[in-house]
């Protein structure tokens, strides 16, 4: 199985030059001028495209049991949004119940994602602890490829971590040479707040976005990097939606800590007048933490990525339809959060980054795929255009345009917060472990071409963490 594509301009996140790549049982095998096709290869003319490393969406939700209904993108039709956009892996979220074994959790998601389309892998979500907790963490990072653990800080009565939890995992994330993500908003502030919202009588989703207004981030940002930078472990902030967070990380970076931060591309253009709309349905589809905010934040978000305070751009994909969304027509807090965005997320940044002047095409596929790669500790496998990496790469148009809608999206729900933006800059072919899974408009992946990414641990990196490790004091498990 080769495929040659032939008479591109290859786009990493460091240079750009003109090169055929071939493409040979999943891996690129020759990057170089007149590259000849073996025999029975495919041939592609891709004159006056661009061949970037395929997109990776570090936070994505398929098929995810929450707020009592169930995502309604599953691991196919998820991964096959991601693929007509262009990306070609997801890191999606194994969340265990309280009480639940991390390692029934994890053989539960990945019975899921068997019927993957794009390649994928799972942070795993610390809600609880214990000895066992402690003990599958390593399961996890020594036989299973996670190096990475999420916690919630808000949910609280649900998934939240508590602080004696981020304690004892950030401590056990740095002995196995994991990084620790959160999501940063202080879960007791917004459930006073939303209490106080409903006591006012306010039912509705323009109450959502008050429940949760900067502060709530802004306070868990800074407490999640404080607690890292006490135990010395690194950190990777997700959805980071304000101002107060960007400058939380900017702020520990300048003092030499390791912090990472993670923007949406909903985020990024979506502002908080979506929920003044008086059609509860289209306000409604727009609820999700943390919500979207008032403009000045995007620019906030925009600088922090052009600066490389923020390295990644993700969707959070998490995708309910107008029946789920109306679980909560009485009371806002049972609207079920999550909006889509993986098969719109580089659409969207080629079209107000790099469109725009705010991104040089490198510096696109740094945020849309290298810097995700890297992070996650899978680079130059994924994320790169080069000999021997993955043949995960999208074929990109800058001169096709679209206007996205709901109506012509694969994924599975009526409703689209990118509604009618026009885009100039599309996918034309996706290529995912070297074969053509989205050919202008026609998706040829089938349920289960995906693969499991296994991520290893962090062993040299951490090198020099734990030296630092050394001088903050242990933390003693909490039984
Ligand atoms: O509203 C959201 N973001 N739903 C998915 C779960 C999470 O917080 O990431
Ligand atoms: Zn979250
Ligand atoms: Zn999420």
């Amino acid at each position: 199985m080769s495929l040659l594509l032939k008479g591109g301009t290859v786009v990493t996140h460091e240079m750009t030059f003109q090169a055929d790549v071939l493409c040979d049982n999943g891996k690129i095998v020759a990057i170089g001028q007149s590259l000849n096709a073996p025999d029975g290869a495919e041939i592609r003319d891709v004159a006056g495209k661009l061949i970037m490393p395929g997109g990776i969406d570090p936070h994505t939700h398929m098929q995810l049991p929450f707020m009592g209904t169930v995502a309604a993108d599953d691991f196919a039709s998820g991964t096959a949004a991601a693929l007509a956009g262009g990306t070609t892996s997801i890191i999606d979220f194994v969340i265990p119940n309280p009480g639940q074994p991390l390692m029934e959790a994890y053989h539960q998601w990945r019975d899921w994602s068997a019927k993957a389309m794009a390649n994928y892998s799972f942070h795993v979500a610390i809600t609880w602890w214990d000895e066992s907790v402690h003990a599958d963490m390593q399961t996890l990072v020594e036989e299973y490829g996670v190096n990475s653990f999420k916690h919630f800080m808000a949910y609280k009565n649900a998934i939240m971590a508590t602080d004696d939890i981020l304690v004892a995992s950030f401590s056990r994330c740095l002995e196995l040479g994991a990084i620790p993500t959160v999501h940063a908003e202080n879960g007791e502030l917004v459930y006073h707040l939303q209490r106080q919202m409903l006591s006012q009588g306010m039912t509705g989703p323009e109450a959502h976005p008050l429940s949760r207004p900067p502060e709530v981030e802004g306070e868990a940002a800074h407490r999640a990097i404080s607690i890292a930078a006490t135990l010395g472990a690194p950190i990777y902030l997700v959805h980071c939606s304000v101002e107060e967070s960007v400058d939380a990380i900017r702020y520990a970076q300048n003092k030499g800590q390791h912090v990472y931060g993670e923007c949406l591309a909903g985020h990024l253009v979506v502002d908080d007048s979506v929920y003044q709309d008086p059609d509860w349905d289209k306000a409604a589809a727009h609820v999700m933490s943390p919500p979207f905010r008032p403009k000045k934040h995007q620019d906030a978000l925009w600088q922090g990525l052009q600066a490389g305070t923020l390295q990644t751009t993700a969707t959070d994909h998490c995708a309910f339809c107008t029946a789920q969304k109306a679980m909560g027509e009485d009371d806002f807090t049972r609207i079920p959060n999550g909006t889509a965005g993986v098969e719109e997320r580089m659409a969207v940044l080629w079209e107000k980054g790099v469109n725009s002047g705010k991104l040089t095409p490198n510096e696109f596929v740094a945020v849309t795929s290298t810097n995700a790669a890297r992070i996650f500790n899978i680079y130059p496998a994924k994320g790169s255009v080069t000999v021997g990496a993955d043949a995960d790469l999208v074929v990109w148009d800058p001169d096709a345009s679209k206007t996205i809608s709901a109506a012509t999206q694969m994924s599975n729900i009526e409703h689209n917060i990118f509604e009618g933006m026009q885009v100039t800059g599309l996918p034309v072919l996706t290529i995912c472990n070297g074969n053509i899974a989205w050919d202008n408009g026609t998706l040829l992946a089938k349920a289960g071409d995906g693969k499991y990414i296994d991520r290893p641990a962090y062993a040299p990196y951490y090198h020099a963490l734990q030296k630092r490790r050394q001088l903050a004091t242990p933390v003693p498990v909490v039984r």
